[in-house]
């Protein structure tokens, strides 16, 4: 079965992580189903709000780690955009109303992208963390420029100079997300929401969201700046050892980087 399902059901399209024995880590295939998806729904008059949710015990543990390793996502093969880049431009991009469900750990890239939802429900289970730096890292998807914009610069800074984990009650006081319930409920209850949103004449729902984001002149220049710091970093000797100590299951040790 695939690791990202896909549903179409009354102008809904639903993706979901589904790759539970690697806590829904997302390798480059997944990010290309993603793309893919995503990118067909915007001119697909059938689909008029996306949802993107995972299992009650975890969203996802954000970019699979082996692929940073082995199989660094933002190089594409021969000038192809790479898959994690073609996934961030879409959210980014995406006219209609796009739903996040989170119920357990959403790291990384888990946290980042649902900087580019509309509405975002959480469980009370769910983890939100963003740990670039801890990894040899810089933040990615924007998170630079539209996570200081959302919760202020020393919140922000806290959150990505630090990289530890923060919870639904704090990300409800950030504005992160929009709504607690409980963990078994929060796919179904984010169901009920696009469903809303469906009924509702699309032409408006799309003006509505592209006016909201307008301000957002600067989100494409910080996010190729992003990920140019991101490429070097991932290929320099921190991010080497940080990886390496996670997948190992030990300390990393900084002490000569
Ligand atoms: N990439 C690849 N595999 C991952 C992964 C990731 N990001 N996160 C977890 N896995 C794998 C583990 O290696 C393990 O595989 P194994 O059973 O073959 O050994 C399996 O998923 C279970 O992981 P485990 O750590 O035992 O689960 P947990 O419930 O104790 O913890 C997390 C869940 C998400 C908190 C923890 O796995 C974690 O912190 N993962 C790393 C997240 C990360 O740093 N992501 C990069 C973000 S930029």
């Amino acid at each position: 079965m695939s690791d990202i399902l896909q549903h179409i059901e009354s102008g809904v399209l639903t993706l979901t992580f589904n790759r539970l024995d690697k806590k829904n880590a997302i390798t480059t295939g997944m990010y290309t189903a993603l793309a893919a998806a995503l990118e067909a729904a915007v001119a697909d008059d059938s689909v008029r709000v996306a949802v993107i949710q995972g299992a009650v015990e975890i969203f996802t543990a954000g970019n699979d780690l082996a692929d940073f390793l082995n199989n660094p996502p933002i190089t594409g093969a021969s000038g192809e955009v790479p898959p994690v880049v073609r996934f961030l431009n879409i959210l980014r991009d995406f006219p209609k109303p796009l739903l996040a469900a989170v119920a357990g750990p959403a790291v990384g890239i888990g946290t980042t992208l649902l900087l580019h939802c509309d509405l975002v429900y959480a469980g009370d289970n769910a983890a939100f963390s963003l740990p670039f730096v801890n990894l040899g890292l810089c933040p990615e998807a924007g998170a630079s420029l539209l996570l200081p914009q959302l919760v202020g610069y020393p919140r922000a800074a806290e959150k990505l100079l630090l990289g530890e984990a923060f919870y639904a009650e704090e990300a409800l006081d950030m504005g992160l997300i929009n709504r607690i319930v409980p963990p078994g409920e929060v796919n179904s209850y984010t169901q009920s929401q696009a469903a809303k949103l469906a009924a509702k004449p699309a032409a408006s729902l799309r003006a509505t969201k592209a006016l909201m984001k307008l301000p957002q002149t600067q989100l494409g220049t910080v996010m190729q700046e992003e990920l140019k710091h991101f490429g070097s970093l991932l290929r320099g000797p921190a991010a080497k050892e940080a990886i390496s100590a996670v997948m190992e299951k030990r300390k990393p040790d900084f002490s000569k980087l």
